[in-house]
Protein backbone atom coordinates (compact mmCIF):
# COMPACT_ATOMS: atom_id res chain seq x y z
CA UNK A 1 0.00 0.00 0.00
CA UNK A 2 1.03 3.63 -1.30
CA UNK A 3 1.59 6.41 1.15
CA UNK A 4 -1.93 7.92 -1.24
CA UNK A 5 -3.29 4.72 -0.54
CA UNK A 6 -2.88 4.56 3.10
CA UNK A 7 -4.11 7.90 3.59
CA UNK A 8 -7.17 7.65 1.44
CA UNK A 9 -7.78 4.65 4.05
CA UNK A 10 -7.49 7.01 6.65
CA UNK A 11 -9.57 9.77 5.65
CA UNK A 12 -12.27 7.56 5.31
CA UNK A 13 -12.10 6.42 8.80
CA UNK A 14 -12.67 10.06 9.76
CA UNK A 15 -10.72 9.47 13.05
CA UNK A 16 -8.99 12.93 14.84
CA UNK A 17 -10.54 16.14 15.90
CA UNK A 18 -11.44 19.36 14.22
CA UNK A 19 -9.58 22.70 13.42
CA UNK A 20 -10.49 24.91 15.91
CA UNK A 21 -13.11 27.11 15.28
CA UNK A 22 -14.12 25.51 12.44
CA UNK A 23 -17.39 23.42 13.14
CA UNK A 24 -18.39 26.17 15.90
CA UNK A 25 -22.08 26.15 13.69
CA UNK A 26 -22.37 29.69 14.26
CA UNK A 27 -24.75 31.24 11.89
CA UNK A 28 -23.97 34.76 11.96
CA UNK A 29 -23.78 34.55 7.84
CA UNK A 30 -26.94 32.52 7.47
CA UNK A 31 -29.13 34.24 4.76
CA UNK A 32 -32.90 35.76 6.23
CA UNK A 33 -33.49 37.74 3.34
CA UNK A 34 -36.79 37.56 0.77
CA UNK A 35 -36.31 38.66 -2.83
CA UNK A 36 -36.62 42.74 -3.05
CA UNK A 37 -37.18 44.30 -6.14
CA UNK A 38 -34.11 47.32 -7.23
CA UNK A 39 -35.15 50.38 -6.60
CA UNK A 40 -34.12 54.19 -7.49
CA UNK A 41 -33.84 57.24 -5.26
CA UNK A 42 -35.27 56.82 -1.58
CA UNK A 43 -33.00 57.18 1.46
CA UNK A 44 -29.70 55.13 1.28
CA UNK A 45 -27.85 54.08 4.47
CA UNK A 46 -30.70 52.72 6.38
CA UNK A 47 -28.30 50.36 8.38
CA UNK A 48 -27.56 52.61 11.43
CA UNK A 49 -26.00 50.43 14.43
CA UNK A 50 -24.02 48.30 12.45
CA UNK A 51 -20.30 48.50 13.27
CA UNK A 52 -18.35 45.92 12.09
CA UNK A 53 -18.78 43.28 9.24
CA UNK A 54 -17.54 40.43 11.67
CA UNK A 55 -20.52 40.86 13.59
CA UNK A 56 -23.06 42.13 12.00
CA UNK A 57 -25.16 39.84 10.19
CA UNK A 58 -26.64 40.76 6.65
CA UNK A 59 -29.64 43.17 6.95
CA UNK A 60 -33.07 42.40 5.10
CA UNK A 61 -34.54 45.29 2.30
CA UNK A 62 -38.06 43.82 4.84
CA UNK A 63 -36.07 44.65 7.94
CA UNK A 64 -34.10 47.38 8.90
CA UNK A 65 -34.25 48.87 6.05
CA UNK A 66 -36.72 51.98 6.42
CA UNK A 67 -39.88 52.66 4.52
CA UNK A 68 -39.54 54.75 1.84
CA UNK A 69 -41.98 57.39 1.67
CA UNK A 70 -43.64 56.64 -1.44
CA UNK A 71 -43.68 53.95 -3.53
CA UNK A 72 -40.14 52.85 -4.65
CA UNK A 73 -39.86 54.28 -8.17
CA UNK A 74 -38.67 51.02 -9.67
CA UNK A 75 -41.87 48.89 -8.35
CA UNK A 76 -44.18 51.46 -9.41
CA UNK A 77 -43.44 51.27 -12.87
CA UNK A 78 -42.58 47.54 -13.44
CA UNK A 79 -44.27 46.18 -10.50
CA UNK A 80 -42.45 42.88 -8.33
CA UNK A 81 -38.80 42.14 -10.70
CA UNK A 82 -38.90 40.37 -13.66
CA UNK A 83 -35.66 38.67 -12.52
CA UNK A 84 -36.85 38.12 -9.28
CA UNK A 85 -39.69 36.06 -10.62
CA UNK A 86 -36.70 33.65 -12.85
CA UNK A 87 -35.02 33.21 -9.80
CA UNK A 88 -38.35 32.00 -7.69
CA UNK A 89 -38.86 29.67 -10.99
CA UNK A 90 -35.38 28.72 -11.03
CA UNK A 91 -35.21 28.19 -7.56
CA UNK A 92 -38.37 25.99 -7.90
CA UNK A 93 -36.49 24.14 -11.08
CA UNK A 94 -33.59 23.49 -8.52
CA UNK A 95 -36.23 22.10 -6.27
CA UNK A 96 -37.43 19.53 -8.92
CA UNK A 97 -33.60 19.10 -9.15
CA UNK A 98 -32.44 18.17 -5.96
CA UNK A 99 -34.96 14.99 -5.91
CA UNK A 100 -33.19 13.72 -9.06
CA UNK A 101 -29.49 14.71 -8.31
CA UNK A 102 -29.05 13.54 -4.75
CA UNK A 103 -26.90 14.47 -2.12
CA UNK A 104 -24.43 15.92 -4.79
CA UNK A 105 -26.60 17.93 -6.31
CA UNK A 106 -27.81 19.61 -3.01
CA UNK A 107 -23.89 19.93 -1.74
CA UNK A 108 -23.13 21.57 -5.79
CA UNK A 109 -26.31 24.00 -5.25
CA UNK A 110 -25.58 25.32 -1.43
CA UNK A 111 -21.46 25.03 -2.42
CA UNK A 112 -22.20 27.61 -5.48
CA UNK A 113 -24.69 29.62 -3.68
CA UNK A 114 -27.15 28.99 -5.88
CA UNK A 115 -29.79 28.70 -2.79
CA UNK A 116 -29.19 31.82 -1.94
CA UNK A 117 -30.92 34.58 -1.29
CA UNK A 118 -31.27 37.93 -3.74
CA UNK A 119 -32.77 40.23 -1.70
CA UNK A 120 -29.77 40.12 0.94
CA UNK A 121 -28.54 43.34 1.63
CA UNK A 122 -24.95 44.27 3.50
CA UNK A 123 -24.78 47.35 5.32
CA UNK A 124 -22.07 49.51 3.69
CA UNK A 125 -21.22 52.18 6.80
CA UNK A 126 -19.88 49.83 8.72
CA UNK A 127 -15.93 49.64 11.06
CA UNK A 128 -14.54 47.77 8.31
CA UNK A 129 -15.41 47.54 4.99
CA UNK A 130 -17.80 44.67 3.57
CA UNK A 131 -16.67 41.89 1.16
CA UNK A 132 -13.93 40.70 2.96
CA UNK A 133 -15.12 38.66 6.24
CA UNK A 134 -18.84 39.05 4.41
CA UNK A 135 -19.23 35.11 3.19
CA UNK A 136 -17.84 35.02 0.40
CA UNK A 137 -20.78 35.69 -2.70
CA UNK A 138 -20.62 33.79 -5.67
CA UNK A 139 -19.91 36.15 -8.02
CA UNK A 140 -17.12 38.58 -8.94
CA UNK A 141 -15.99 42.03 -10.95
CA UNK A 142 -12.78 42.95 -9.95
CA UNK A 143 -11.57 46.60 -11.72
CA UNK A 144 -8.31 47.82 -10.96
CA UNK A 145 -8.55 51.72 -12.16
CA UNK A 146 -5.33 54.46 -12.90
CA UNK A 147 -5.92 57.64 -12.02
CA UNK A 148 -5.94 59.37 -15.06
CA UNK A 149 -2.43 61.77 -16.17
CA UNK A 150 -3.26 65.30 -14.91
CA UNK A 151 -6.01 64.21 -12.31
CA UNK A 152 -5.57 66.20 -9.45
CA UNK A 153 -5.58 65.30 -5.16
CA UNK A 154 -8.94 66.88 -5.50
CA UNK A 155 -10.44 65.00 -8.69
CA UNK A 156 -9.07 61.84 -6.11
CA UNK A 157 -11.05 63.17 -2.93
CA UNK A 158 -13.96 63.78 -5.41
CA UNK A 159 -13.74 60.52 -6.67
CA UNK A 160 -13.76 58.44 -3.54
CA UNK A 161 -16.94 60.46 -2.32
CA UNK A 162 -18.65 59.89 -5.90
CA UNK A 163 -17.79 56.24 -4.89
CA UNK A 164 -19.20 56.40 -1.89
CA UNK A 165 -21.99 57.73 -1.90
CA UNK A 166 -22.94 55.25 -5.17
CA UNK A 167 -21.30 52.47 -3.16
CA UNK A 168 -24.19 53.21 -0.91
CA UNK A 169 -26.89 53.00 -3.28
CA UNK A 170 -25.77 50.07 -4.65
CA UNK A 171 -25.29 47.97 -2.03
CA UNK A 172 -28.68 48.78 -0.44
CA UNK A 173 -30.03 47.84 -4.31
CA UNK A 174 -30.87 51.39 -5.40
CA UNK A 175 -30.09 52.92 -8.43
CA UNK A 176 -27.12 55.41 -9.16
CA UNK A 177 -28.28 59.04 -8.45
CA UNK A 178 -31.58 60.74 -7.56
CA UNK A 179 -33.15 59.68 -11.11
CA UNK A 180 -31.38 56.24 -11.49
CA UNK A 181 -32.30 54.33 -14.52
CA UNK A 182 -35.73 55.81 -16.25
CA UNK A 183 -36.84 58.64 -14.29
CA UNK A 184 -34.35 61.30 -15.18
CA UNK A 185 -34.67 63.59 -18.44
CA UNK A 186 -35.95 62.67 -21.43
CA UNK A 187 -32.95 64.17 -23.24
CA UNK A 188 -30.31 63.50 -20.81
CA UNK A 189 -28.25 60.22 -20.62
CA UNK A 190 -29.87 58.52 -17.90
CA UNK A 191 -27.76 58.85 -14.28
CA UNK A 192 -27.94 54.60 -13.99
CA UNK A 193 -26.90 52.35 -16.76
CA UNK A 194 -30.21 50.50 -16.36
CA UNK A 195 -29.07 47.04 -16.47
CA UNK A 196 -30.00 46.28 -12.91
CA UNK A 197 -32.96 47.88 -12.58
CA UNK A 198 -35.37 45.69 -10.62
CA UNK A 199 -32.93 43.47 -9.63
CA UNK A 200 -32.82 43.01 -6.12
CA UNK A 201 -29.64 43.65 -3.82
CA UNK A 202 -27.96 40.02 -4.67
CA UNK A 203 -25.69 40.42 -1.29
CA UNK A 204 -23.44 43.30 -3.51
CA UNK A 205 -20.38 44.45 -1.73
CA UNK A 206 -17.90 47.16 -3.18
CA UNK A 207 -14.71 47.11 -1.51
CA UNK A 208 -12.00 50.03 -2.26
CA UNK A 209 -8.03 49.64 -1.95
CA UNK A 210 -5.14 52.13 -2.88
CA UNK A 211 -1.95 50.54 -4.79
CA UNK A 212 1.23 51.46 -4.56
CA UNK A 213 1.35 54.16 -6.86
CA UNK A 214 -1.01 56.45 -5.94
CA UNK A 215 1.53 57.22 -2.80
CA UNK A 216 4.27 57.24 -6.08
CA UNK A 217 6.09 60.68 -6.75
CA UNK A 218 6.84 60.70 -10.54
CA UNK A 219 9.42 63.20 -12.19
CA UNK A 220 9.82 64.67 -9.00
CA UNK A 221 5.97 65.46 -8.23
CA UNK A 222 4.17 63.78 -5.14
CA UNK A 223 1.36 62.95 -7.30
CA UNK A 224 -1.04 63.10 -4.69
CA UNK A 225 0.40 64.72 -2.25
CA UNK A 226 0.43 61.53 -0.43
CA UNK A 227 4.25 59.92 -0.66
CA UNK A 228 4.45 60.76 3.22
CA UNK A 229 1.38 58.55 4.39
CA UNK A 230 2.31 55.64 2.24
CA UNK A 231 2.56 52.49 4.61
CA UNK A 232 6.14 51.27 4.23
CA UNK A 233 4.69 47.72 3.48
CA UNK A 234 2.66 49.35 0.51
CA UNK A 235 5.50 48.15 -1.97
CA UNK A 236 5.48 46.07 -5.25
CA UNK A 237 5.17 42.38 -4.27
CA UNK A 238 8.64 40.78 -4.72
CA UNK A 239 9.29 38.41 -8.02
CA UNK A 240 8.60 34.87 -6.72
CA UNK A 241 9.93 31.99 -8.73
CA UNK A 242 7.83 30.91 -11.46
CA UNK A 243 6.37 34.36 -11.88
CA UNK A 244 4.99 35.37 -15.59
CA UNK A 245 3.35 38.11 -14.68
CA UNK A 246 1.88 40.61 -17.40
CA UNK A 247 1.79 44.35 -16.72
CA UNK A 248 -1.31 44.88 -18.34
CA UNK A 249 -2.83 42.27 -15.73
CA UNK A 250 -1.25 43.65 -12.58
CA UNK A 251 -0.53 46.81 -10.47
CA UNK A 252 -3.30 49.71 -10.60
CA UNK A 253 -3.50 52.83 -8.49
CA UNK A 254 -6.89 51.64 -7.16
CA UNK A 255 -9.23 48.82 -7.13
CA UNK A 256 -12.85 47.74 -6.17
CA UNK A 257 -13.46 44.55 -5.75
CA UNK A 258 -17.51 43.67 -6.19
CA UNK A 259 -19.16 40.62 -5.55
CA UNK A 260 -22.58 39.75 -5.39
CA UNK A 261 -24.83 36.44 -5.90
CA UNK A 262 -25.99 37.78 -9.04
CA UNK A 263 -23.39 38.26 -11.73
CA UNK A 264 -25.77 41.21 -13.48
CA UNK A 265 -25.79 42.72 -10.25
CA UNK A 266 -21.47 42.73 -9.54
CA UNK A 267 -21.29 43.64 -13.35
CA UNK A 268 -23.67 46.69 -12.59
CA UNK A 269 -21.84 48.38 -10.06
CA UNK A 270 -18.18 48.30 -11.55
CA UNK A 271 -19.68 49.49 -14.53
CA UNK A 272 -21.44 52.68 -13.36
CA UNK A 273 -18.33 53.18 -11.15
CA UNK A 274 -16.69 53.15 -13.60
CA UNK A 275 -18.45 55.30 -15.95
CA UNK A 276 -18.77 58.06 -12.45
CA UNK A 277 -14.54 57.87 -12.71
CA UNK A 278 -14.83 59.07 -16.17
CA UNK A 279 -11.91 61.61 -16.42
CA UNK A 280 -10.48 61.31 -13.57
CA UNK A 281 -9.71 57.46 -13.33
CA UNK A 282 -9.93 54.52 -16.25
CA UNK A 283 -9.83 50.58 -16.05
CA UNK A 284 -6.42 49.23 -16.01
CA UNK A 285 -7.53 45.85 -15.65
CA UNK A 286 -10.71 43.70 -15.25
CA UNK A 287 -11.32 40.32 -13.98
CA UNK A 288 -14.55 38.38 -13.91
CA UNK A 289 -15.29 35.53 -11.62
CA UNK A 290 -17.52 32.52 -10.78
CA UNK A 291 -18.19 29.91 -8.32
CA UNK A 292 -16.29 31.13 -5.25
CA UNK A 293 -13.35 29.26 -4.31
CA UNK A 294 -13.45 29.88 -0.64
CA UNK A 295 -15.99 29.91 2.24
CA UNK A 296 -15.55 32.93 4.80
CA UNK A 297 -18.06 31.46 7.08
CA UNK A 298 -18.94 28.04 8.81
CA UNK A 299 -22.81 28.80 7.47
CA UNK A 300 -21.26 28.01 3.92
CA UNK A 301 -20.78 24.49 2.09
CA UNK A 302 -16.72 24.83 0.88
CA UNK A 303 -17.30 25.16 -2.70
CA UNK A 304 -14.73 23.37 -5.51
CA UNK A 305 -12.26 25.32 -7.28
CA UNK A 306 -12.02 24.43 -11.20
CA UNK A 307 -8.88 21.43 -10.05
CA UNK A 308 -12.23 19.83 -8.61
CA UNK A 309 -11.04 20.12 -5.50
CA UNK A 310 -13.04 21.42 -2.05
CA UNK A 311 -11.09 24.99 -1.55
CA UNK A 312 -11.67 27.02 1.53
CA UNK A 313 -11.93 24.21 3.97
CA UNK A 314 -9.12 25.73 6.40
CA UNK A 315 -9.96 29.62 5.54
CA UNK A 316 -10.24 31.85 8.29
CA UNK A 317 -14.34 32.15 8.79
CA UNK A 318 -15.73 35.44 10.43
CA UNK A 319 -17.02 33.36 13.46
CA UNK A 320 -12.96 33.64 14.16
CA UNK A 321 -12.82 37.24 15.49
CA UNK A 322 -10.07 37.05 17.44
CA UNK A 323 -8.18 35.39 14.53
CA UNK A 324 -10.06 38.16 12.07
CA UNK A 325 -8.39 40.63 14.27
CA UNK A 326 -4.55 39.07 15.31
CA UNK A 327 -4.26 37.41 10.86
CA UNK A 328 -6.50 40.12 8.49
CA UNK A 329 -7.32 44.09 10.05
CA UNK A 330 -4.30 45.81 10.45
CA UNK A 331 -3.89 47.03 14.22
CA UNK A 332 -3.33 50.80 15.51
CA UNK A 333 0.84 50.96 15.65
CA UNK A 334 0.69 48.70 12.52
CA UNK A 335 1.22 51.65 10.41
CA UNK A 336 0.13 55.12 9.48
CA UNK A 337 -3.27 55.51 11.28
CA UNK A 338 -5.16 55.92 8.40
CA UNK A 339 -4.88 52.43 7.72
CA UNK A 340 -5.79 51.09 10.95
CA UNK A 341 -9.19 48.60 11.09
CA UNK A 342 -7.89 48.19 7.18
CA UNK A 343 -6.12 45.35 5.50
CA UNK A 344 -4.20 44.42 2.62
CA UNK A 345 -5.52 42.85 -0.78
CA UNK A 346 -3.43 40.68 -2.78
CA UNK A 347 -4.45 39.46 -6.19
CA UNK A 348 -2.89 37.28 -8.19
CA UNK A 349 -4.31 35.97 -11.84
CA UNK A 350 -3.30 32.22 -11.77
CA UNK A 351 -4.18 30.20 -14.96
CA UNK A 352 -4.59 27.05 -14.41
CA UNK A 353 -3.47 24.27 -16.74
CA UNK A 354 -6.77 22.59 -16.92
CA UNK A 355 -5.58 19.68 -19.77
CA UNK A 356 -2.89 18.66 -18.25
CA UNK A 357 -4.44 18.48 -15.02
CA UNK A 358 -7.62 16.66 -16.51
CA UNK A 359 -4.65 13.53 -17.99
CA UNK A 360 -3.79 13.28 -14.40
CA UNK A 361 -3.94 10.15 -12.25
CA UNK A 362 -6.69 10.42 -9.49
CA UNK A 363 -3.64 9.60 -6.99
CA UNK A 364 -1.21 12.35 -8.49
CA UNK A 365 -3.95 14.64 -7.95
CA UNK A 366 -4.94 13.89 -4.34
CA UNK A 367 -1.12 13.98 -3.77
CA UNK A 368 -0.73 17.57 -5.04
CA UNK A 369 -3.18 18.82 -2.10
CA UNK A 370 -2.40 16.09 0.39
CA UNK A 371 -6.24 16.03 0.72
CA UNK A 372 -9.13 13.80 -0.76
CA UNK A 373 -10.85 14.95 -3.76
CA UNK A 374 -14.17 14.03 -2.75
CA UNK A 375 -14.86 15.15 1.21
CA UNK A 376 -11.49 17.20 1.17
CA UNK A 377 -10.08 15.12 4.05
CA UNK A 378 -6.65 15.29 4.57
CA UNK A 379 -4.63 12.51 3.65
CA UNK A 380 -3.56 11.68 7.34
CA UNK A 381 -7.09 11.15 7.86
CA UNK A 382 -10.13 12.22 9.16
CA UNK A 383 -12.82 14.54 7.65
CA UNK A 384 -12.93 17.60 5.48
CA UNK A 385 -12.14 19.42 9.11
CA UNK A 386 -9.70 17.49 10.66
CA UNK A 387 -6.42 19.09 11.51
CA UNK A 388 -3.90 17.15 8.67
CA UNK A 389 -1.34 15.23 10.67
CA UNK A 390 1.85 16.05 8.86
CA UNK A 391 3.91 13.90 10.98
CA UNK A 392 2.02 10.23 10.23
CA UNK A 393 3.68 8.10 7.50
CA UNK A 394 2.34 5.15 5.30
CA UNK A 395 3.87 1.36 5.65
CA UNK A 396 6.33 2.53 3.62
CA UNK A 397 7.45 5.26 5.80
CA UNK A 398 6.58 7.73 3.52
CA UNK A 399 4.57 10.86 4.66
CA UNK A 400 0.51 10.38 4.30
CA UNK A 401 0.65 13.88 3.63
CA UNK A 402 3.81 14.66 0.92
CA UNK A 403 6.33 17.04 1.20
CA UNK A 404 5.37 19.24 -1.17
CA UNK A 405 1.68 18.92 -1.19
CA UNK A 406 -0.12 22.84 -1.52
CA UNK A 407 -1.56 22.14 1.64
CA UNK A 408 1.70 21.18 3.89
CA UNK A 409 3.36 24.13 2.77
CA UNK A 410 0.65 26.57 2.75
CA UNK A 411 -0.27 25.47 6.59
CA UNK A 412 0.43 27.64 9.37
CA UNK A 413 2.81 25.12 11.26
CA UNK A 414 5.06 25.41 8.41
CA UNK A 415 4.88 29.49 8.10
CA UNK A 416 5.26 30.68 11.85
CA UNK A 417 1.25 30.11 12.41
CA UNK A 418 0.39 32.85 9.42
CA UNK A 419 -2.52 32.53 8.24
CA UNK A 420 -4.82 35.18 5.48
CA UNK A 421 -8.55 35.10 4.86
CA UNK A 422 -9.09 33.75 1.23
CA UNK A 423 -11.62 34.89 -1.04
CA UNK A 424 -10.86 34.17 -4.75
CA UNK A 425 -13.20 33.19 -7.84
CA UNK A 426 -12.98 30.78 -10.96
CA UNK A 427 -12.43 32.16 -13.97
CA UNK A 428 -12.99 30.82 -17.35
CA UNK A 429 -12.10 33.67 -19.97
CA UNK A 430 -12.75 31.82 -23.06
CA UNK A 431 -9.90 30.07 -24.57
CA UNK A 432 -6.41 30.52 -26.25
CA UNK A 433 -4.52 30.25 -29.72
CA UNK A 434 -4.37 26.63 -29.15
CA UNK A 435 -7.71 25.73 -28.09
CA UNK A 436 -7.23 25.66 -24.49
CA UNK A 437 -9.32 26.82 -21.81
CA UNK A 438 -8.20 30.58 -20.72
CA UNK A 439 -8.89 29.44 -17.19
CA UNK A 440 -7.99 29.12 -13.84
CA UNK A 441 -8.28 31.02 -10.13
CA UNK A 442 -8.40 34.80 -9.19
CA UNK A 443 -6.51 34.40 -6.06
CA UNK A 444 -7.61 37.21 -3.49
CA UNK A 445 -6.54 37.36 -0.16
CA UNK A 446 -6.86 39.67 3.18
CA UNK A 447 -4.41 40.05 5.72
CA UNK A 448 -2.88 41.86 8.11
CA UNK A 449 0.56 42.25 6.91
CA UNK A 450 1.83 41.58 3.10
CA UNK A 451 4.36 39.98 4.18
CA UNK A 452 1.84 37.32 5.30
CA UNK A 453 1.11 36.73 1.46
CA UNK A 454 4.95 36.78 0.80
CA UNK A 455 5.93 34.08 3.05
CA UNK A 456 3.57 31.31 1.86
CA UNK A 457 3.55 32.38 -1.50
CA UNK A 458 7.03 31.92 -1.50
CA UNK A 459 7.16 28.86 -0.11
CA UNK A 460 4.84 27.51 -2.57
CA UNK A 461 6.63 29.29 -5.38
CA UNK A 462 9.68 26.88 -4.54
CA UNK A 463 8.23 23.90 -3.74
CA UNK A 464 4.52 23.07 -4.36
CA UNK A 465 4.08 20.02 -6.61
CA UNK A 466 0.83 22.27 -7.76
CA UNK A 467 3.23 24.79 -10.04
CA UNK A 468 3.00 21.68 -12.81
CA UNK A 469 -0.06 22.61 -13.27
CA UNK A 470 -0.55 26.73 -12.48
CA UNK A 471 1.14 30.01 -13.79
CA UNK A 472 1.27 33.25 -12.09
CA UNK A 473 -0.07 35.92 -14.86
CA UNK A 474 -1.15 39.31 -12.89
CA UNK A 475 -0.44 39.92 -9.38
CA UNK A 476 -1.49 43.42 -7.26
CA UNK A 477 -1.20 44.44 -3.79
CA UNK A 478 -3.81 47.22 -2.22
CA UNK A 479 -4.40 48.67 1.16
CA UNK A 480 -7.76 48.60 1.72
CA UNK A 481 -8.75 51.58 4.21
CA UNK A 482 -11.31 50.72 7.29
CA UNK A 483 -15.38 51.17 6.15
CA UNK A 484 -16.66 54.38 5.65
CA UNK A 485 -17.95 56.79 8.32
CA UNK A 486 -21.90 57.57 7.95
CA UNK A 487 -21.82 61.03 6.45
CA UNK A 488 -17.97 60.93 5.19
CA UNK A 489 -16.34 58.68 2.37
CA UNK A 490 -13.89 55.76 1.85
CA UNK A 491 -10.51 56.92 2.54
CA UNK A 492 -10.86 60.41 4.34
CA UNK A 493 -8.58 60.08 7.03
CA UNK A 494 -5.94 59.84 4.08
CA UNK A 495 -6.63 63.20 3.30
CA UNK A 496 -7.25 64.76 6.85
C1 LIG B 1 -4.58 27.89 -8.47
C2 LIG B 1 -4.11 28.16 -7.29
C3 LIG B 1 -4.54 27.49 -6.02
C4 LIG B 1 -5.35 26.42 -5.83
C5 LIG B 1 -6.08 25.60 -6.87
C6 LIG B 1 -5.43 26.19 -4.40
C7 LIG B 1 -6.17 25.18 -3.81
C8 LIG B 1 -6.19 24.91 -2.45
C9 LIG B 1 -6.86 23.79 -1.84
C10 LIG B 1 -7.68 22.76 -2.59
C11 LIG B 1 -6.66 23.86 -0.52
C12 LIG B 1 -7.17 22.87 0.54
C13 LIG B 1 -8.50 23.25 1.10
C14 LIG B 1 -8.48 24.45 1.98
O1 LIG B 1 -8.08 24.39 3.13
O2 LIG B 1 -8.89 25.50 1.49
C15 LIG B 1 -5.85 25.02 -0.28
C16 LIG B 1 -5.44 25.45 0.95
C17 LIG B 1 -4.70 26.57 1.18
N1 LIG B 1 -4.14 27.39 0.22
FE1 LIG B 1 -4.36 27.23 -1.77
N2 LIG B 1 -4.68 27.12 -3.77
C18 LIG B 1 -4.11 27.94 -4.71
C19 LIG B 1 -3.25 29.00 -4.50
C20 LIG B 1 -2.85 29.44 -3.26
C21 LIG B 1 -2.01 30.57 -3.03
C22 LIG B 1 -1.38 31.47 -4.10
C23 LIG B 1 -1.88 30.70 -1.68
C24 LIG B 1 -1.12 31.72 -0.88
C25 LIG B 1 0.06 32.17 -1.18
C26 LIG B 1 -2.66 29.64 -1.07
C27 LIG B 1 -2.80 29.44 0.27
C28 LIG B 1 -3.49 28.41 0.85
C29 LIG B 1 -3.64 28.26 2.29
C30 LIG B 1 -3.09 29.20 3.35
C31 LIG B 1 -4.38 27.10 2.49
C32 LIG B 1 -4.80 26.50 3.82
C33 LIG B 1 -3.74 25.60 4.37
C34 LIG B 1 -4.15 25.04 5.71
O3 LIG B 1 -4.20 25.80 6.68
O4 LIG B 1 -4.45 23.85 5.77
N3 LIG B 1 -3.23 28.89 -2.06
N4 LIG B 1 -5.58 25.63 -1.47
Amino acid sequence: MTGADAGRNAAEKGTAGSRPGSTTGSTTGGPTGTPAARTTGGPTGTTAGATSDTTSGPRTPGGAAAAPAAPPRGISHRGISRRGLFGLAGAGVAGVGLGIAGDRGVQALLAAGTAGTPGIAYPFYQEHQAGIVTPAQDRLHFAAFDMSPGATRADLVSLLQDWTAAAAALTAGKDIGQRGAVDGPYDSPPEDTGEAFGLPPAGLTITVGFGSTLFETSAGLDRFGLASARPDALVDLPHFPGDQLDTARSGGDLCVQACADDPQVAVHAIRNLSRIAFGRAAIRWSQLGFGRTSSTSTSQATPRNLFGFKDGTANIKAEQPAVVNEQVWVGAGDGPAWLTGGSYLVARRIRMTIETWDRTALREQETVFGRTKGQGAPLSGGTEFTEPDFTSTGKDGTPLIAAASHVRLAHPSQNKGVQMLRRGYNFVDGNDDLGRLEAGLFFISYQRRPSQFTAVQLALARHDAMNEYVRHVGSALFAVPPGAARGSYLGAPLFA
